[in-house]
């Protein structure tokens, strides 16, 4: 078997303008309800591009952490690269791909910080080893050895015994206003569906495009 043999044919319900609803949050909630139905591994996964204003491009995964109306969630070190992609160029797509169910979605808009009282609230929740990591990491800078930063968090950890850990001021989360989504539904013999949906003057439209 050779990489030019690797291909896999996708079944899947049909997706199409007559089944899906005229709004695109519905059908989110629709397909997170059946994909957790079906215990799809690492359901809250995604993939999220950002852009510098000098138009590199950037992706990587990050942890899908609220969804609503309003938005959609991510936490992270507010001094990273890709916080600095959004903090200058404040639009960014976020891709989720559940394998088992063959279906992509893809959910693009404005970005901003979600509120400090939100990231207070979910950062609280993270086990106390996360705390300290976030604490501890200036992530995607340059670490000399895995010991300097077991140290840091070890150090923090004395620093922070017996009491909660604080929020740290590079850390938090941004929430994805979305202006597009699009959903594709794998398909026998490559005939995909894809549906997509685009915020014009406040209001969504729905197309279906070619696979
Ligand atoms: C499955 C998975 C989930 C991840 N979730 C997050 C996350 O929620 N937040 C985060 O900052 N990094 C997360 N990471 C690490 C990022 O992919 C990335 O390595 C890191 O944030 C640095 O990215 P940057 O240099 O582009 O800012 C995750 C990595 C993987 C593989």
């Amino acid at each position: 078997m050779t990489i030019s043999d690797l291909r896999r044919d996708f079944s899947g319900d049909t997706l199409s303008a007559s089944n899906t609803p005229s709004e695109p949050i519905s059908l989110f909630a629709k397909w997170w309800s059946e994909a957790t139905a079906k215990n799809v591994k690492d359901i809250n996964n995604c993939a999220l591009a950002t852009s510098s204003l000098t138009g590199m491009p950037s992706v990587r995964m990050v942890l899908l952490k609220g969804w609503s109306d309003l938005g959609f969630e991510f936490y992270t070190n507010y001094e990273s690269p890709k916080a600095r992609d959004l903090l200058e160029n404040p639009k960014a797509e976020l891709l989720i791909w559940w394998a088992d169910l063959a279906r992509q979605i893809r959910i693009s808009g404005t970005v901003a910080k979600v509120t400090k009282k939100q990231s207070e609230a979910y950062f609280h929740t993270r086990p106390r080893e996360s705390q300290l990591g976030a604490i501890a990491s200036r992530q995607s800078q340059i670490l000399d050895s895995k010991e300097t930063l077991i140290k840091k968090v070890e150090t923090l950890n004395e620093t922070y015994k017996n009491q909660e850990v604080p929020l740290p001021e590079n850390w938090g989360g941004f929430i994805i206003n979305p202006s597009k989504f699009e959903y594709w539904q794998g398909q026998p013999s490559r005939l995909h569906d894809r549906i997509i949906y685009e915020k014009l003057a406040l209001e969504w439209k729905k197309f279906q495009v070619f696979p």
